[in-house]
C-alpha cells in the first residue's frame, strides 16, 4: 500500500475536520519516511538541527496552503485517482502562442471545450532573463509572473475558473536549476558565501574536469561542457543545461527546505500536477553521469513525502526523458513505490512510434515495450508524440541488436529519413543538438512536418497530404487510447507546420526546438467548420476520438494494456480490456494495406456478436476469408461489448 492509499484510509477515520487534527494526522502517517529519506541524503551526525527545522517548517506550510485547496484535498482523497480517469484529455501550450497572455488564455476556455481537452500543461510564465532563457526553463523566481503572461492575480482568476469548469492544470517546477539572475545567483555573485553553497561552484577547473570525464553534454551545440566560469565569482559554476542555468547544490539540505517552500507555493496557486522539470538531474556524483542516482530518486520521494502532508491534492509528473527502464523508476521502486512521482511521460511510446513510421515496422516497439517493467497500479503516463523539445532516439541499442540491425547505423537512418536527408522521405524536421564527439543527434520539427503534411501541402501532392493525415490521426489515436493522460501538444490538432520564424529572434535562433513552438493559428480555426481543409479533417477527427474516449470507461488507465503479436512487422495491435468491456486497437505503420488474420481476434471475442464495428470509421468491419484488411496508416478501434 502506498502512502497515498495510507492517506485515503486514515482521511476516512477523521470524523471532525479540524485542521490541525488533520495536519498532525498527515505528519504522523509520513513522519518515518520523512525522517529516513532527509537523513538517508543527509547523514544524521551532521543534519539533525536541519530535520528540527523542517518538521518547524511544515506545519507554517499547512496553515498557507487556502482553504478552498484545503478542501478540495480531501476531497480528491476520498474520490480516487481522478489522472487515471478515461474522461481526461491534455492538451500542452505557451501562453503567449496561444492567446497573448493568462486573460487571453481564459477567453479561449470554449475552444477547449469544444475539442474536449480538460487538462492544460501551461509552459513557464515565471519571470525569467531577456533574452535567451530557454523558453523561461532559466527562472528568476518560482512565482513571480513575468508581466508579458498578466499578474498573480491573472493567474488565480484562471485557475478559480479552471476549478469552475472542472479544467487541470499542470505547471513547471523547474527544480534542477536556476537562472544566473535567480536573487541567490546574484547574493552569490556578490560574495554571499550562504548563497554560494546553493550551487556547485569551484575555486579552480580541477574538480570540474574530473566531473566532466563522466558527464555527457545536454546542449553540445550551444552549451558545451557542463560548467560555465563567472567572473563576478571568479568560479566555475555547474551549468548542466545551458550558461545562465545554475544547478542547485542538493546535497546542501537548506536548499531542499528552500525549494520545498517554492513547491508549496506554486502549488498554492491552484495547481492540480507539478510537472519536476529535469528531475533525473537532481543529484550529482563523479565519475558517474549524474543521473538517475539514487540519491536523486530519496530526494523526489522527500519532495513528495512532504507535499503529501501539506497538500495531498496535488501531485507530481516526472520529466524524466531517460532510457525506458529508468524512466518507470520515477514512480518509486521498492519502499518508495508509488510514493515518488503519480505520473510520468511516456518517452519511450513517443520514441517508438517516430521509429515505427520511419520504418514502417513495429517490431522495435513490441520488443521495447515488452522490455519495461510495469508501473505501479496507483501511476499513469502522458502518453504523447510530440513537445516543445526534441525527439531523442533513446531505445535500448541491446534490442535494435536483436532485429539485426547495426544501433548506430539505425540512429543515423532515422536522422536521414527525418531531417531532410533522404529524398524519398515526406518528412520535414532538423537536426537538434548533433555532437560530432558522440554521433549522437536528435530530431526537431511539428508532428504535421514530420509526418508529410508540410511536404505534401509545398508540392500540392494530394496522396501525400492524405497519408499525412491519415498518420497524425494515427498517432494521437494510439495516445488516446494507450492508457494514460492523452497530451495533445497545441496546434497538433490543426496539424500546423514547423514555424521558421524563429531564425529571425537572435535570442532563439541556435536553439532549433523553435521550430516547432509555433503561434496558434486562429485564422485556420475560424474556418474549420466551413471549408473542407486538411485542418479540418485532423480537427474533427479528434475531436470525435476525444469523445469517444470520454464516453467509454474502457480508455481509463487500470494498467491493462496488452500487446498482441500478429506476425505482420507492420502491424500495432493492443487491447485495452476491463471486466467484459474490451478495445482492440489495430493500426498500420505501412503505406500499402496489410492483412492479419482474425481467428485469434474472434477467440478474444471481438466478433461474438457478427463483424464489430469500428468506432474510428463508425463502420462494420468487412473480413473476407479469414483476414483483416488495414489501409495504410489506418488505425481501427474494435469495440468488445
Ligand atoms: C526540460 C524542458 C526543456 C528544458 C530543460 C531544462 O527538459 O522540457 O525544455 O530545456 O528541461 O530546463
Amino acid at each position: 500500500m502506498n502512502q497515498a492509499e495510507l492517506h485515503r484510509l486514515v482521511s476516512k477515520q477523521l470524523k471532525a475536520k479540524d485542521p490541525k487534527a488533520l495536519f498532525d494526522l498527515r505528519l504522523a502517517t509520513n513522519l518515518s519516511l520523512i525522517q529516513q529519506l532527509f537523513f538517508s541524503l543527509y547523514p544524521e551526525e551532521q543534519h539533525t538541527k536541519a530535520f528540527n527545522k523542517l518538521l518547524n517548517q511544515l506545519p507554517k506550510l499547512f496553515a498557507s496552503r487556502p482553504d478552498p485547496l484545503k478542501k478540495q484535498d480531501l476531497e480528491r482523497l476520498q474520490a480516487g485517482n481522478w489522472y487515471q480517469s478515461e474522461k481526461l484529455m491534455g492538451i500542452q501550450l505557451y501562453v503567449e502562442h496561444f492567446n497573448k497572455d493568462l486573460k487571453g488564455l481564459q477567453q479561449k476556455i470554449p475552444y477547449f471545450k469544444e475539442l474536449g481537452v480538460n487538462f492544460l500543461h501551461m509552459m513557464p510564465i515565471t519571470t525569467r532573463p531577456k533574452g535567451e532563457s530557454d523558453g523561461g526553463y532559466a527562472v528568476n523566481s518560482y512565482h513571480e509572473i513575468d508581466k508579458k503572461y498578466g499578474t498573480k492575480e491573472d493567474l488565480l482568476k484562471l485557475t478559480s475558473e479552471f476549478r469552475k469548469q472542472g479544467i487541470f492544470l499542470m505547471l513547471d517546477f523547474v527544480v534542477n536549476h536556476t537562472s544566473n539572475e535567480f536573487s541567490w545567483a546574484k547574493k552569490a555573485m556578490k560574495g554571499d558565501k550562504k548563497h554560494q553553497g546553493y550551487y556547485y561552484t569551484f575555486e579552480d577547473d580541477i574538480i570540474p574536469k574530473e566531473f566532466e570525464k563522466s558527464l555527457p553534454e545536454v546542449f553540445p551545440e550551444t552549451s558545451p561542457g557542463n560548467f560555465t566560469y563567472i567572473p563576478e565569482l571568479d568560479k566555475w559554476v555547474m551549468t548542466v543545461f545551458n550558461s545562465y542555468q545554475w544547478d542547485l547544490n542538493y546535497t546542501n539540505p537548506e536548499v531542499f527546505m528552500e525549494m520545498l517552500a517554492n513547491l508549496v507555493k506554486l502549488a498554492n496557486m491552484g495547481v492540480d500536477v507539478v510537472r519536476f522539470d529535469a528531475l533525473a538531474f537532481l543529484w550529482k556524483k563523479m565519475g558517474t553521469i549524474s543521473q538517475n542516482l539514487p540519491e536523486a530518486h530519496n530526494l523526489i520521494a522527500l519532495f513528495r513525502m512532504c507535499l503529501q502532508v501539506v497538500a495531498p491534492g496535488t501531485i507530481l509528473l516526472a520529466e524524466a526523458i531517460v532510457a525506458p527502464t529508468d524512466i518507470v523508476k520515477y514512480f518509486g521502486e521498492g519502499q518508495k513505490e508509488g510514493n515518488e512521482c503519480e505520473i510520468a511521460y511516456n518517452a519511450s511510446l513517443m520514441a517508438l512510434l517516430w521509429n515505427s513510421i520511419a520504418t514502417k515496422k513495429t517490431q522495435l516497439l513490441y520488443k521495447s515495450l515488452a522490455h519495461v517493467p510495469a508501473k505501479p497500479r496507483d501511476c499513469t503516463w502522458i502518453n504523447y508524440i510530440r513537445c516543445h523539445d526534441d525527439i531523442g532516439l533513446g531505445y535500448e541499442n541491446a534490442l535494435i541488436h536483436e532485429l539485426g540491425w547495426n544501433p548506430e547505423m539505425h540512429r543515423k537512418f532515422l536522422l536521414d529519413y527525418y531531417c531532410q536527408r533522404l529524398d524519398w522521405s515526406p518528412a520535414m524536421g532538423q537536426v537538434f543538438m548533433y555532437n560530432p564527439k558522440t554521433g549522437d543527434g536528435r530530431i526537431t520539427g511539428s508532428a504535421a512536418s514530420l509526418l508529410g503534411l508540410e511536404k505534401g501541402l509545398t508540392e500540392k501532392n494530394q496522396g501525400l497530404i492524405e497519408q499525412s493525415i491519415a498518420k497524425i490521426i494515427m498517432l494521437h489515436g494510439i495516445t488516446f487510447a494507450f492508457g494514460g493522460i492523452p497530451l495533445i501538444y497545441a496546434g497538433d490538432e490543426i496539424g500546423t507546420l514547423n514555424d521558421y520564424s524563429f531564425l529571425q529572434d537572435t535570442s532563439k535562433k541556435d536553439d532549433r526546438r523553435w521550430l516547432n513552438r509555433p503561434m496558434q493559428n486562429w485564422d485556420i480555426i475560424a474556418l474549420l467548420d466551413s471549408q473542407n481543409l486538411p485542418q479540418s479533417k485532423i480537427f474533427h477527427t479528434l475531436q470525435k476520438l476525444i469523445q469517444i474516449r470520454k464516453e467509454n470507461p474502457v480508455f481509463a488507465d487500470h494498467n491493462d494494456v496488452q500487446l498482441y503479436h500478429t506476425g505482420n512487422d507492420h502491424i500495432l495491435v493492443f487491447e485495452r480490456s476491463q471486466d467484459k468491456n474490451g478495445l482492440l486497437v489495430v493500426c498500420n505503420f505501412d503505406e500499402n494495406p496489410q492483412v492479419i488474420e482474425i481467428s485469434w481476434i474472434k477467440k478474444l471475442g471481438y466478433f461474438a456478436q457478427g463483424d464489430p464495428k469500428d468506432l474510428v470509421s463508425d463502420q462494420k468491419i468487412i473480413v473476407n476469408s479469414g483476414l483483416l484488411e488495414i489501409l495504410p496508416y489506418q488505425m481501427l478501434w474494435l469495440k468488445r461489448d
